[in-house]
């Protein structure tokens, strides 16, 4: 069987450098080792948490442009958004009738969701976050990757993809191959520009796709203590370092720490990972550039992702139809 990954990236905000370290970047060398990549844009996701369509289609448009400059090949590879595979959204309804709805209760998102509240738990809480998980089985199962790269807060989900699949596979037949996931945590988390978790909610992002002058900037911002040049630095939770040590060789990291003993200063320590990260997503920068205000070319993309991977849905589609009893009219 040939080996298959596919993973999804929810499109609601802006890519950063914790989606690139994360996300882009290991898949896309993930890519190199496995037989068939499916990466795709999981906008009908994005409607669960974000209403604003402004913030939706630009989202799915900076996030496509991110993955192409950051090298993806789209001939090697199944590159869509999911709202141009409608047979994903019928499987999904299929799935949500053989999903048992204490799975769904159990369901991580959905309790810190309604742990939130006090009087009325599901205030606020709309029926796509509470079937989060289906959908995203149907992502999976439609194609049936064989491996998903995930981060491990993700686990949950593709525990749940397998008990659906079982569970169809066993009340009609073995369709559905069982995802194994590929937990893709970096050691730690990339630390935003106040040491909490790089995220758009936090507000605390450094854009992946911003000018020099910008990223400049957002290093600037950075939270340090208030030790003067001079004065012995610790490297231990400090944001700078950890950033550096992303981006950064052995050597590299060694160079940074002597430093840090030897006092320097916080505008250098900060000069030094701005080299860095530029040296790194300059290429990257470029090609956003070139490719930004060319709407045919994003426009193909999608067409193109489209038609290579809708006849392989339609053809799966048909045949779970066909076991579940719904057969097309002659
Ligand atoms: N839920 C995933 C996330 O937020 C995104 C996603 C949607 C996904 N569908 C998927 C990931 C299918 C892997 C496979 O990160």
């Amino acid at each position: 069987m040939n080996k298959r990954i596919l993973t999804g990236i929810t499109t609601t905000g802006i890519p950063h450098i914790g989606n690139y370290l994360g996300a882009i970047k290991p898949a896309l060398n993930l890519s190199k080792e496995y037989d068939e990549s499916f990466f795709f844009l999981a906008d009908y996701h994005a409607i669960i948490k974000n209403t604003y369509s402004e913030d939706i289609s630009k989202s799915v448009e900076s996030v496509a442009l991110a993955w192409l400059a950051s090298g993806l090949d789209v001939e090697k590879s199944y590159f869509y958004r999911q709202s141009d595979i409608p047979e994903i959204l019928e499987l999904s309804w299929i799935l949500t009738c053989v999903t048992a709805k204490g799975l769904m209760n159990r369901s991580h998102a959905y309790k810190a969701a309604t742990s939130l509240n006090t009087k009325d738990v599901d205030k606020g809480i709309n029926m796509g976050l509470f079937s989060y998980p289906i959908l995203m089985a149907a992502d999976i199962l439609m194609f049936n990757a064989t491996h998903v790269p995930v981060g491990s807060d993700q686990n949950q989900h593709l525990e749940m993809t397998r008990d659906i699949a079982n569970k169809f596979n066993h009340i009609y037949k073995k369709t559905f191959v069982l995802p194994e996931p590929i937990i893709q945590d970096l050691n730690d988390t990339v630390p935003g520009i106040d040491g909490k978790k790089m995220s758009k909610s936090y507000g605390n992002v450094i854009p992946l796709l911003s000018s020099e002058k910008e990223l400049k900037k957002s290093i600037a911002k950075i939270i340090t203590n208030s030790l003067e040049p001079g004065e012995k630095k610790d490297t231990k939770n400090c944001t700078v370092f950890k950033l550096y040590s992303y981006f950064s060789n052995e050597d590299q990291i060694k160079e940074l720490k002597d430093d840090y003993m030897n006092g320097i200063g916080w505008g250098d320590a900060k000069n030094k990972l701005y080299q860095l990260i530029n040296n790194e997503i300059a290429p990257i920068r470029e090609k956003y550039l070139e490719l930004k205000d060319n709407k045919k070319l994003i426009n193909d993309l999608f067409y193109n992702g489209s038609t290579k991977v809708r006849p392989l849905a339609k053809e799966a589609l048909d045949n779970i139809r066909e076991s579940i009893g719904i057969s097309d009219i002659l």
